[in-house]
């Protein structure tokens, strides 16, 4: 069963806005064509030809986080989630991933599809991350760092919240 918590309330996003692909995101129709459409093609259109695929870019990364049984890992920016679930699945039983985005109709979607028990969402902001230092093993953000008001300050909050000393991955 999947769970979610909202820290943002009333807010309709984390921070000011940075433009219009943002402001698309929080709308009810993106969402529902992000996965199969959207994401694809722009994801083509950067990666050219010979780039990996979706599911390849998903398997990429969980290979390259090196996640095992156990391990806490944190999907920033996870949209409607072509990841978290995948990571949920390689990190239990006993680990947790966490899918985190601040745009509602993003994790409503997330949230419908179900999961594995080890996944949870978090409506947050990615740039100032509500989580406690050293708390993560790995770490994922996939197309969204150009979205954020403050790029620099997510990068340090991303590395404020990695378990360095365990040798964590990003
Ligand atoms: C292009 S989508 C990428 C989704 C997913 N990572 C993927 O690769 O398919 C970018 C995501 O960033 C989220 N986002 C943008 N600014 C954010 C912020 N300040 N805090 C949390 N999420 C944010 C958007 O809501 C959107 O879901």
């Amino acid at each position: 069963m999947t769970q979610d918590l909202d820290l943002l309330g009333a807010a309709d996003q984390a921070g000011p806005p940075t433009g219009l692909t943002q402001r698309l995101m929080r709308t009810t129709l993106l969402p529902q064509v992000h996965e199969r459409y959207w994401r694809p093609a722009l994801g083509r259109a950067l990666k050219g030809p010979s780039g990996p695929s979706m599911a390849g870019e998903v398997g990429l990364a969980a290979q390259l986080l090196r996640l095992e049984p156990g391990h806490t890992v944190l999907d920033v920016a996870c949209g409607t989630d072509r990841c978290t679930r995948a990571f949920g699945a390689a990190v239990g039983p006993g680990g947790l991933a966490i899918g985190l985005d601040d745009a509602r109709t993003m994790l409503a979607k997330a949230v419908a599809e179900g999961g594995p028990d080890t996944v949870a969402y978090l409506r947050a902001d990615a740039v100032h991350l509500p989580l406690k230092t050293s708390t993560v093993d790995a770490l994922c953000c996939f197309a969204a760092l150009h979205m954020f008001a403050e790029p620099e300050t997510a990068l340090d909050s991303f590395a404020r919240v990695l378990n360095r000393a365990a040798g964590s991955r990003c």
